[in-house]
């Protein structure tokens, strides 16, 4: 046996005993020629080794150095000066043998919380960044969370069952990675961007809970809450109607926070439609830890049927809120002594390509009951007043508006609320809000083609009240400029997502069931017969023998994992991710493969 204990373990109530440890050498401080101290580092703490008397002759023939793996046997004994920072800071071991178990290079970046490693270089030496406390905690409390989840499912009767890799492309938005086959020369497997049609025929086959911690493969452009192989807690089940699966889930998550952070949700979680959300938050993911609505100046009728119109407010002489399709207002609390320099700053930040504005107007409701605006000479001071108030500005708050196309504008005042929320220190990584976002829209226009696309993913069911829209109309868009008018543009669907401060951590939906309804899904989405069969006729025919209405979620583990853990890049809570551009520094991949395996797989590379 290497050790006796670990370097976490020993406490004053074990001093004077025997012990052995083993670890990596943190740090050695040479005190005077008769004493030394190291501390000894493993997985679970840091204890202090005190080399004096004769131990001090070996070590100055057998230096040691960072990271060198260390065997010590010594007595526990109570320190003189306590480490009141560390659990083991009371004692220390007064070293009678020990044995360099292998030498270490001298580490590339420091191996402590304030490393001074920059993110490209621990990347690369991925396995010496794993060895710090910061990212080893980020692992512990994914596996804290796996665990639960699993206990969650498990006592709630799902079963853990695997599903391929090595797949037909699953669409689910974004691009397939693909995988060529020797054996079949010229054809091609597509990673799962999720199990999703297989989870489905488990439902028909009659696993009625599913579950899954699972792989999923996208090739997409990447963020901080983005990679291109993620996790997902990947669930299914059947004979459930919406309600069941919000309740069921809603449930793993209270019990995700319970076991992992000690919170307890008592309450239901909120319920937003979709609408509501684009309307108060220009967001389908909102934020919800703080306020800050929008106030809708301005907007097309039929995006909102209903709402109220309150465009007589901005009505007058500013030719850019006139001709603007949607005006929007966001009050910044506390911010009406910003100076001419931050509003500057703030104007160039709405201008940024990303965000996309041409310009920002603002209100300043000064402290004395008085508004102060860019577009005084538009506006009576009573007008402002009254834009204000709609807002739900009070005195000592900034107004800040936005004007331009409804999407667009929508948007860049969300992004807007966010930026300012962060800067007013808002967005606490340490508070968690959680809501239900329902009944989106069913499709989603793709500009591009000029025709529809599954906003979730094709087998995701409409509103059975909506059904017959979805049949009797022609998925045709005749007027690309009008699309929201379409009859498609306002089926909804049976589809939910979980929003965590305003991150998207789950999603999933009632999924269509029968094969004639199946077929108008993907006749709507441009897809023909022929196109269907090839690519979907497994799912079309299992439909035929006996499928049960069924329903599902996934959550993206590794964000719910960053988010609980107060993070923003999922990279952080990932043994071995990947950068920006796709790539494994560490391992340096994707690369080059021989031309014996091209031979192999009969593929000739012709690089464009
Ligand atoms: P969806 O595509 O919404 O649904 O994915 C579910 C959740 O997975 C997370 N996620 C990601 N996390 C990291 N990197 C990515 N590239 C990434 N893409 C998605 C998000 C998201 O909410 N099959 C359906 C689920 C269903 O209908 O049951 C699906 O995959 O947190």
């Amino acid at each position: 046996m290497y050790r006796t204990h670990t370097c976490g373990e020993l406490r004053l109530t074990d001093v004077s005993k025997t012990v052995t440890l083993a670890g990596w050498v943190q740090t050695e401080r040479r005190i005077s020629n008769a004493l030394a101290f190291v501390d000894l580092r493993d997985r679970y703490g840091i204890t202090q080794l005190n080399f004096s008397g004769d131990i001090i002759n070996q070590l100055n023939e057998t230096p040691l150095g960072r990271e060198f793996v260390l065997q010590a046997t010594g007595t526990v004994n109570e320190r003189s000066s306590k480490n009141a920072n560390i659990p083991t800071g009371d004692i220390e071991i007064t070293v009678t043998a020990f044995t360099i178990l292998n030498k270490s290079a001298v580490p590339p970046f420091t191996i402590q919380d304030d490393t001074d490693g920059g993110d490209d270089l621990r990347m690369k030496y991925r396995f010496l960044d794993l060895r710090r406390n910061a990212v080893r905690k980020n692992l512990q409390l994914r596996y804290a969370v796996s665990r639960s989840a699993r206990n969650y499912l498990h006592e709630n009767n799902f079963l853990d069952i695997e599903t391929p890799f090595l797949i037909k492309s699953t669409p689910e938005g974004a691009r397939d990675f693909v995988v060529p086959s020797r054996m079949n020369p010229g054809q091609f497997y597509a990673l799962p961007q999720s199990p999703q049609t297989f989870k489905q025929l488990l439902m028909v086959s009659g696993y009625d809970r599913y579950y899954q911690i699972v792989k999923c493969f996208r090739d997409e452009d990447l963020r901080a809450d983005r990679q291109p192989e993620f996790t997902q807690i990947d669930c299914e089940m059947c004979f459930v109607e919406q309600e069941d699966i919000l309740n069921m889930f809603e449930g793993l998550v209270k019990r995700i926070f319970k076991d992992v952070k000690g919170i307890d949700y008592t309450e239901t979680l909120p319920r937003m439609t979709w609408e509501e959300a684009m309307w108060t938050y220009g967001n389908d993911k909102p934020d919800i830890r703080f306020d800050m609505k929008l106030c809708n100046l301005k907007f097309p009728a039929h995006t909102f049927p209903g709402r109220p119109d309150i465009s007589s407010l901005i009505a007058g002489e500013f030719a850019v809120f006139n001709d603007a399709e949607t005006v929007i207002a966001v009050a910044a609390p506390g911010c009406s002594e910003y100076t001419r320099k931050q509003t500057d700053e703030l104007t160039e930040w709405v201008k940024r390509p990303q965000i996309g504005m041409k310009g920002l107007v603002f209100i300043k409701c000064n402290a004395d009951g008085t508004y102060k605006s860019s577009v005084d000479k538009f506006y009576t001071e009573d007008k402002l007043k009254a834009i204000a108030n709609a807002a739900g500005a009070k005195a000592g708050d900034l107004v800040l508006l936005l004007a331009g196309a409804e999407e667009r504008t929508r948007k860049a005042t969300s992004e807007l609320r966010l930026e300012m929320a962060s800067r007013l220190g808002f967005r606490k990584p340490d508070e968690f809000k959680l809501l239900w976002v329902l009944d989106f829209p069913l499709f989603e226009y793709d500009e591009e083609g000029n025709r529809w696309v599954a906003r979730h993913h094709p087998f995701t069911s409409p509103k059975p009240s909506q059904i017959a829209d979805m049949i009797n109309n022609n998925p045709v868009i005749e007027n690309a400029a009008e699309y929201l008018k379409h009859p498609y543009a306002s089926i909804k669907a049976n589809a939910y997502d979980m929003v965590l401060n305003g991150n998207e951590i789950g999603g999933g939906s009632i999924r269509i069931f029968q094969r004639e309804l199946q077929e108008k899904m993907f006749a709507a989405l441009g897809m023909d017969k022929e196109e269907q069969q090839h690519k979907f006729g497994f799912l079309l025919g299992a439909f035929e023998y006996g499928a049960p209405p069924h329903g599902g979620i996934a959550f993206g583990f590794d964000r719910l994992c960053s988010i609980i853990g107060g993070s923003e890049s999922i990279r952080d809570f990932i043994a071995f991710p990947k950068n920006n551009s796709g790539r494994d520094v560490m391992i340096d991949a994707p690369s080059a493969i021989d031309d014996k395996q091209f031979d192999e797989l009969q593929i000739k590379l012709n690089l464009k």
